[in-house]
């Protein structure tokens, strides 16, 4: 494995580990030059959907290096980062890939010393880890296709809320007045991954044929009371249904959804999200990334399955932590 070169993405904060990279380069340090870099303006400015993106597409590792705790430009942003990339490394994990593979730094511009450092050491350590495996001519299949459910999930509304809105719940208030604390806080984000994850791959599995709970059972490794519970969540949504009965055992077919995009999202709200969708991409001189947030922002007004079914004004969604661990939300 000596003669392997990792190629390494390396998401750099604009303010801090950017100067501290090019502080580096004037002072002429060596480090190696399997990093490639992007520029970001905060560490907190990489949607954990681009990390898991990076990995199918074939990167060996990625950096992600931002200010200090305290330095950040825009207060919390490196906290929000520090946060996602937890969350990142727990699907990666579900997925077969070493989390290793993504790292988080905190590198200011005065140490360019330190900048080298910490790219020689994630190269080496990609080094021991080897190449990607979904990489090159025979990718794993199996974990690429587990890496398409994680970066589903991690784009899909619930989980999305979570993730960014988590300095709100925990710091703020939710409209109830409610804070949790930060260990509640990230047994709610496993909890909720893991759950996604599940009926994402629930999902992914009833795509082309119909099958029964204990054939996803078996294919997933899952208990069948824990598949059967998802099941009926995922009809709930309108996103799976009865195809037929075969021997007194129900089979279930993901009711049609793009074969590329398959998401969690019940069925009500992703009539909501086109029309939304479709409404702000002819907005002029708008970039991209500005509609994307136009668009995060008014799904967030849209209303939550538990009020709609409820009738009830009281939650107008800014956070609806009670909907969140129910899991009615998203
Ligand atoms: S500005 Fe550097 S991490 Fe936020």
């Amino acid at each position: 494995m000596t003669d392997f070169n990792p190629h390494i993405v390396g998401f750099l904060c604009n303010w801090c580990s950017y100067a501290g990279a090019d502080l580096a380069g004037v002072s002429r340090i060596q480090y190696p030059t399997n990093i490639g870099v992007v520029r970001v303006m905060c560490s907190s400015s990489i949607d954990p959907v681009i990390l898991i993106e990076t990995m199918i597409r074939g990167a060996d590792g990625v950096l992600i290096a931002g200010c200090h705790p305290g330095d950040c430009h825009y207060d919390t942003g490196n906290l929000h980062a520090e946060r996602r990339v937890k969350i990142v490394h727990r699907l990666l994990d579900r997925c077969g890939l070493e989390p290793e593979r993504i790292r988080l730094e905190w590198v200011s511009a005065s140490e360019g010393s330190r900048f080298a450092e910490v790219v020689d050491n994630l190269v080496e350590e990609i080094r021991e880890l080897g190449p990607n495996p979904v990489a090159g001519d025979q990718p794993d299949l199996d974990i690429l296709e587990r890496l398409y459910v994680a970066r589903n999930v991690l784009g899909d509304f619930r989980l999305n809320l979570l993730v960014n809105k988590e300095h709100q719940i925990e710091d703020v208030s939710n409209v109830f007045g409610e804070t949790i604390p930060k260990e509640r806080m990230d047994e709610l984000l496993d909890t909720v991954a893991s759950e996604e994850f599940n009926r994402c791959n629930l999902l992914m599995l009833a795509r082309d044929s119909s099958i029964s709970v204990q054939q996803m059972a078996d294919r997933t490794g899952l208990p069948e009371e824990e598949v059967l519970d998802h099941t009926v969540v995922l009809v709930d949504r309108g996103l799976l249904k009865v195809d037929r009965v075969d021997d007194g055992s129900p089979l279930y077919l993901t009711i049609s959804q793009d074969r590329g995009r398959i998401s969690t999202l019940p069925a009500w709200a992703q009539v909501e999200k086109r029309s939304i969708e479709s409404s702000i991409r002819n907005l002029p001189d708008v970039d991209e990334t500005t509609k994307a947030w136009i668009v995060r922002e008014l799904l967030l007004t849209l209303r939550c399955h538990n009020c709609e079914r409820r009738r009830s004004d009281a939650c107008h969604f800014s956070v609806c932590i009670r909907g969140l661990m129910s899991g009615v939300v998203g």
